[in-house]
């Protein structure tokens, strides 16, 4: 009795544990604190199972338990920042794995039990079929971001392109109606003490595993941040599925969690994106433009640029009473956002008010930005949202638009042929003096021109961003000690 009660009252503290947790991680400011209160309520959530446990084998689990720290902190330490959707993705196949293995384990320790207890079959078949899927599609979506694969000698080459095969849809219908008809079959009892019921659930697996890789394969290899964001949701709701099977209030509670926050994030990064979230979960995403989208843009090849260079920016900063500073997927591969943070320092001693604005999905990872600014030391305080920046932009003198390209397209306002028409942009355009520091007129990840770089108040700042901004903060300690 009292067992049960603090097993009760530990789950509970878990759970506050994570919501603090989720809502500590949803701003930068509190971001650590959030992860502390997630790390402690893992810690309970852990120790509640194994205390609470009967007929546990303690050394096999201090053993795993411990294989698996060493593991996952050397991944964790070594992982690079570009490549954190992939390990994501390989840690939600974990998460998928884990839950069809417990729930055929499940269904095999209640032995004929099971048939007739039809809330927990489907709670089984719910667990295992989307716990498959998501085991799959997060193998595949790893495979797409990592391009190759290597074994002692051999190595092999993973294409990013989007595997779309003639009537996809029907396939996916057809696999998912499969899945009931096993399920149906196990329920009304055709599925019999001699292995029958068991053989249609390791059915279901297999199909919604095939069903998994079939999803993700219809996207293209750039896409996966997107499909990772939602396949993170899906292990959230086989890890819920699990919790009713298990009748285990916190993994019920934390299932729900991640589920729908998951699934938030997707839609935020898909509305971002100009995207639909019915793609992203049919497959075929990224495959073909979004609405809006007619025709190819016009040609700028003939078009010229005005071209500036660091003593003419750091000339405009200078004069200017309010700066803000755009980065984009270019800062991130330059490494400038140490350079970045010292000239923004620079500029701010000299009573100059700086500030970023932050696109959504600006990089190529969701909060890209923000941990890399962070890392960098930047203050929360003048790091700004794309919402919260766009209204005051006409009043702005200087904008620095680091290594972005995309989220500073005009064209996704205006140019209805535009294939990124309709997703939201930072307007820099509307300040005095917009400078672009990238290395030449290329497209950036959406492949469209930038009619920016033709605007009469934008200068092209050729050159690696970090080059470029090592410069500019030269010229200004120049010009500071003359
Ligand atoms: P992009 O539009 O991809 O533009 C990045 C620009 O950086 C490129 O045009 C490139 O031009 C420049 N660049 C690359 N290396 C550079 C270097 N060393 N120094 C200076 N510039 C460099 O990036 P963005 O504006 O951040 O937009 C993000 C895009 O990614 C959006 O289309 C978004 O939809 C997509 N996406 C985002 C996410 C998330 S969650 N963030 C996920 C999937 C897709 P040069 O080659 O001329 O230098």
């Amino acid at each position: 009795m009292v067992e049960t009660a603090l097993l009760a009252t530990a789950y509970l503290l878990a759970g506050v544990l994570f919501i603090l947790s989720l809502r500590g991680l949803s701003n930068q400011e509190t971001a650590r604190q959030g992860n502390v209160y997630g790390i402690i309520g893992m810690l309970i959530a852990i120790a509640a199972v194994v205390i609470g446990a009967k007929h546990l084998d303690y050394v096999s689990v201090v053993g795993a338990v411990l294989i698996a720290v060493v593991i996952g902190g050397t991944m964790a330490a070594r992982v690079a920042m570009t490549a954190m959707p992939e390990m994501v993705a390989l840690l939600h196949s974990f998460v998928g794995a884990a839950a069809v293995l417990v729930g055929v384990a499940y269904f095999v320790n209640e032995g004929d039990a099971i048939y007739g207890n039809t809330i927990l079959l489907t709670e089984i078949y719910i667990d295992v079929f989307i716990g498959s899927i998501t085991f799959t599609g997060s193998v595949v979506a790893f495979l797409k971001l990592k391009g190759s694969i290597s074994f002692l000698k051999w190595k092999w080459w993973i294409s990013g392109k989007p595997l779309l095969l003639p009537g996809r849809h029907a396939l996916n219908i057809a696999m998912c109606l499969a899945c009931v008809v096993m399920y149906g079959m196990t329920v009304a009892g055709t599925g019999t003490a001699d292995g029958g019921g068991l053989m249609m659930l390791l059915i279901t697996a297999v199909i919604s595993g095939v069903l998994g890789i079939h999803l993700v394969v219809a996207i293209g290899g750039a896409d996966m941040p997107v499909v990772v964001s939602m396949l993170n949701s899906y292990s959230g709701w086989t890890a819920a599925a699990a919790g009713f099977m298990l009748s285990n209030d916190l993994l019920i509670i934390t299932g729900a969690l991640v589920g729908s926050s998951g699934a938030i994030l997707s839609y935020i990064m898909c509305v971002a994106m100009a995207r639909s979230i019915w793609n992203v979960i049919f497959g075929g995403f990224g495959a073909a433009p979004p609405k809006g989208a007619k025709k190819p843009q016009a040609d700028t090849s003939g078009l010229s640029v005005i071209e500036t260079d660091f003593s003419e920016v750091a000339g405009w900063l200078t004069n200017s009473k309010h700066v803000v500073i755009t980065p984009g997927y270019g800062m991130a591969v330059a490494r400038a956002a140490g350079a970045v943070y010292e000239v923004t320092q620079l500029l701010r001693k000299k009573g100059i008010k700086v500030e970023f604005a932050i696109h959504p999905v600006a990089g190529r990872l969701p909060g890209h930005m923000n941990v890399l600014l962070a890392e960098a030391n930047v203050p929360y305080d003048i790091v700004l949202e794309m919402d919260e920046i766009n209204d005051d932009l006409p009043k702005v003198d200087t904008v620095l638009v680091i290594g972005a390209n995309d989220i500073v397209n005009p064209g996704a306002e205006t140019d209805t042929d535009s294939p990124i028409y309709g997703m939201p942009v930072i307007q820099v355009w509307n300040a005095g003096q917009v400078v672009m520091l990238k290395r030449s007129r290329a497209v950036g990840y959406a492949g469209v021109d930038n009619p920016l770089f033709y605007k009469e108040n934008t200068a092209m700042f050729f050159g690696d961003a970090k080059d470029s901004m090592d410069a500019v903060y030269a010229e200004l300690k120049k010009a500071a000690a003359a």
